[in-house]
């Protein structure tokens, strides 16, 4: 597998920069995306968290995690104590992709084959910033690390991904979606263990 991925590039990218302008010039898989979405934080973070792909103020923003779920993840990273800006943010899929409704763009979930397409770049991003820890936030990120599907519920907790320390958790959309505001205080709190054990381990 790892010579497939290696195929891939005409001249391996060096820097995030070279990789990111790869990624800028392949473009969207599916029309409709304003900008690719690049990871963002220090080149040599110690933790990266992978999310899904972008949603709509991503794609507009051109910024990983500004939206709703970007906000509440931030939030939750503070209460523990990870300075999000000494953190690097990125997600399997680096485009946005949606369903029109009305003036509305509505998130659409990336198929296993988008999220494998941009799968060599993930990896590339991975190997560029060696964190000591990587963290995938929901199913659609424990894909891209693992190449299987598995439910978040199955599998939470420590990980490994490759030569990479790992740590499974929920996504932040999720905790959003939730119909009660009893189940997400709990749903809440569950999270915020998960990333207080994620900043120990990534000591
Ligand atoms: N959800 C994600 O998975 N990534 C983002 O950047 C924003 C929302």
């Amino acid at each position: 597998p790892e010579r497939a991925l290696e195929a891939m590039w005409d001249q391996e990218p060096k820097t995030l920069e070279e990789l990111n302008a790869i990624i800028a010039k392949a473009g969207p898989l599916v029309p409709g995306a304003t900008q690719a979405v690049f990871g963002e934080g220090p080149k040599r973070a110690e933790i990266v968290f992978v999310g899904e792909q972008p949603g709509d103020q991503e794609d507009l923003q051109g910024r990983p995690f500004v939206g709703p779920a970007g906000k509440l993840l931030t939030k939750a990273m503070a209460e523990v104590g990870i300075d999000r800006s000494k953190a690097y943010l990125t997600n399997a899929v680096k485009h946005f992709k949606f369903d029109q409704r009305g003036h509305r763009r509505i998130h659409a979930k990336p198929t296993t084959g988008e999220v494998k397409h941009y799968r060599p770049w993930l990896m590339k991003e991975l190997e560029l910033v060696r964190p000591r820890l990587v963290v995938a936030l929901g199913a659609t990120a424990l894909l891209a690390l693992t190449g299987k599907s598995t439910p978040i519920s199955r599998s939470r907790g420590i990980a490994q991904f490759g030569p990479y320390r790992g740590y499974i958790t929920v996504h932040p959309s999720y905790l959003l979606r939730l119909p009660d505001e009893a189940t997400k205080r709990e749903a809440y709190e569950a999270f915020l263990n998960d990333l207080r054990r994620i900043h120990d381990l990534a000591e």
